[in-house]
């Protein structure tokens, strides 16, 4: 582990334009005391080291959150257990989750040495717009009752980030709100295979400002979360004598978030997955939706298309033979994805497919998401095609640990990563990696 010696270490904060505030013994590579490299001529992406950001300018609470699994570790101790394995869990063994982490593994770098790497950036282009990095914020449902006011925490940091969030159809923020909030955020829908419900809920969508539209396609009915039976979770929520005591024992939460929800803006209900209002979260209607969705086809797609004027995309495809038949359906991306493993079990793991999708991508984006949890994934992820990633849980755990701040946090972390990874791997900008910088490898760590 790399050992800091700090030069001033009973300094107050230091200035942002300050360099050398530590070095790392074992590189002697100087670092600002924001943990900044000092560069000559500071490029528009700011740079970092192969150091974590000096500890004299991360926020208290922050501190032992150094990387992405980190936020999942502090959130189960916050969370009560029906909530935190809400978030956390995978159906039925875990298999599908596990291997769309580890398929990460299977894939070791061939670093370049000797590169000028100090302009590098992770700016990358997605629908004509340029984010400040390669990943956004997937769609997480229920994120209100997870962090208080959940979705407009995601929103407001993806914002600040330059990175793009995802709405849930399962949101419990009106999409009107959300898009108040940030004006880039992309709406995620769980559509019924009923044109017409479609049609009105795309309009709302569309009339809102909206530029991009996600059908979420691997949801014909839920995924066996025996997880939650066993935690007590349950939608509608039961108020159960489990549910109880779990919410007692956690008060951060019951009162943080639950009691401040009612208590500010009343039982919250399902918002956006149809055009109009959906039932509150604590009524049997709740499921309502849910019921054609295994009517959901292709062929309405093939509507949406026409309708929709905006980007496109299908989530949750892993067939190549569905994401050709996306493509023929007018969509603009596909997103390859295990729904996190919580749809069906020992479904591949998206990187798997990557290589087979994105050789015949054409002018379709192709996104990825489930188990990424580090910036050498990210890289992974694209040098074997991939245009943009997506992560879920930790920025969930993230917003439910300290909110907007806590999820901004979280993005530095990533991006920190990537940027560090990429002076490894001699690249200035992504669209330099390629498959060549990887070996497909015997799983052996
Ligand atoms: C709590 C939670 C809620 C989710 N809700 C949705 C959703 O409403 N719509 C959707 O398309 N995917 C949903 N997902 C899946 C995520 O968008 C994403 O595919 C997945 O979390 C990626 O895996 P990761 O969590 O390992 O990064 C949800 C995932 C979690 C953990």
């Amino acid at each position: 582990m790399a050992a800091l010696a700090r030069q001033d270490a009973d300094r107050d904060a230091p200035s942002p334009v300050e360099y050398a505030a530590a070095i790392d013994v074992d590189t002697g590579i100087a670092v600002k005391a924001d943990g900044q490299t000092p560069a000559a001529a500071q490029p528009a992406e700011p740079l970092v080291t192969s150091l974590k950001r000096a500890a004299s300018t991360t926020p208290r609470a922050f501190r032992d959150l150094l990387a992405l699994d980190d936020f999942e570790r502090h959130a189960k101790r916050r969370l009560p257990h029906m909530i935190f394995q809400y978030v956390a869990g995978g159906v039925e063994t875990g298999t599908a989750m596990r291997r769309s982490a580890a398929a990460y593994s299977d894939y070791a770098f061939l670093p370049r040495a000797m590169v000028d790497t100090s302009a590098r950036s992770c700016a990358t282009e997605l629908f004509g717009k340029i984010y400040a990095a390669p990943f956004g914020i997937g769609p997480l449902g229920g994120s209100a009752f997870i962090a208080y006011r959940g979705d407009l925490v995601l929103a407001e940091a993806a914002g600040a980030a330059n990175i793009p969030m995802i709405l849930s159809a399962s949101s419990l923020i009106k999409l009107e709100d959300v898009h108040a909030q940030n004006r880039d955020a992309w709406y995620q829908g769980y559509l019924p295979g009923d044109q017409n419900r479609i049609d009105r809920l795309i309009d709302r969508v569309e009339r809102t400002g909206y530029e991009t539209f996600v059908v979420t396609a691997d949801t014909p009915t839920l995924g066996n979360r025996e997880h939650n039976t066993r935690s007590g979770f349950s939608m509608p929520i039961k108020v159960t004598p489990k549910v109880l005591w779990q919410s007692v024992t956690h008060p951060r939460w019951a009162l943080g978030v639950v009691a401040q929800t009612f208590i500010k803006h009343g039982v919250p209900h399902f918002e956006n997955t149809e055009a109009e209002r959906g039932p509150p979260m604590m009524s049997q209607g709740a499921v309502r939706n849910t019921i054609a969705r295994d009517k959901l086809s292709w062929t309405n797609l093939e509507a949406i298309r026409r309708r929709w004027k905006g980007n496109l995309l299908v989530k949750g495809l892993l067939n190549p033979a569905d994401v050709e038949i996306a493509r023929s359906c007018g969509a603009d991306g596909v997103i390859l994805s295990t729904h996190g493993g919580r749809q069906l079990d020992h479904a591949i793991a998206p990187l798997d497919v990557l290589p087979e999708i994105a050789a015949n991508k054409g002018s379709m984006k192709v996104i990825v998401d489930s188990g990424i949890r580090r910036g050498t994934d990210v890289l992974k992820a694209v040098a074997l095609g991939a245009d943009f990633v997506l992560l879920g849980r930790p920025f969930m755990f993230a917003a439910a640990l300290g909110g907007a701040p806590c999820v901004s946090h979280a993005i530095g972390i990533l991006k920190d990563e990537i940027l560090r990874d990429m002076a490894f791997l001699g690249a200035n900008r992504l669209d330099e990696l390629g498959p060549e910088i990887l070996r497909k490898v015997e799983r052996r760590v």
